[in-house]
């Protein structure tokens, strides 16, 4: 896929994520805006859905070709977007709105896209592009937020802080495997065992 056209796609996808934020910041009082809130924090558990519908794809797909160590990397990551989902519902339920569930627009309510990925790197490049905007999402959640929900925000705080985890750890993987004169056609052994022993440099 050419550069340019992941660019458009982010853009397009942080525009989507701004709406409820412009719309709440236009209501009267200083105070946050619950219906706002309400709306954004159901475009994030949309996007933490589409994330663990996503990467257990990836996770399912790389297992399948041996890259084991990738695809725990996958699976780590789905469970812990499945964790972020569940905070998000249940903040949502304490605001008194409703979680939606509903398959039915979940991919338009979504900050992120699903892409499933030819390769290995294209897994891991589409979940890097999913995670920065999911990134610039919950920033901008967080900037609304100020001091008008404490609450909401610490939430969102605690989520951004892992989701930037996230990008650090496929930024590492894309690294290894993108920029050699060689990729594309890397055994995908050598992936794994390239995989294994950069987690264990991070152990050390
Ligand atoms: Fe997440
Ligand atoms: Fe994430």
């Amino acid at each position: 896929m050419p550069e340019n056209t992941f660019l458009i796609d982010v853009k397009t996808l942080r525009e989507r994520a701004r709406r409820h934020i412009e719309q709440g910041a236009v209501t009267e009082g200083y105070q946050a805006d619950r219906e706002a809130v309400l709306n954004f924090l159901n475009d994030a558990l949309a996007t933490e859905i589409v994330c663990v519908l996503r990467y257990r794809r990836h996770y399912f797909m790389a297992n399948g070709i041996n890259a084991r160590a990738v695809a725990d990397e996958f699976l780590q990551h789905a469970n812990e977007e499945q964790g972020h989902a569940d905070q998000i519902a249940a903040r949502i339920v304490q605001l008194g709105g409703e979680p939606n569930f509903s398959p039915e627009g979940m991919l338009g309510r979504s900050h992120s896209a699903y892409v499933e990925g030819e390769s290995l790197t294209d897994m891991i490049r589409e979940d890097l592009v999913a995670e920065r905007v999911a990134i610039d999402s919950y920033k901008e959640m967080i900037q609304y937020l100020g001091t008008k929900d404490p609450t909401t925000r610490r939430m969102l705080d605690g989520i951004l802080a892992v989701e930037e985890e996230h990008a650090e750890d496929l930024a590492t993987l894309l690294e290894r495997y993108d920029q050699r004169p060689y990729a594309g056609s890397v055994s995908l052994q050598q992936m794994n065992d390239e995989a294994i022993a950069m987690h264990k440099e991070k152990r050390d």
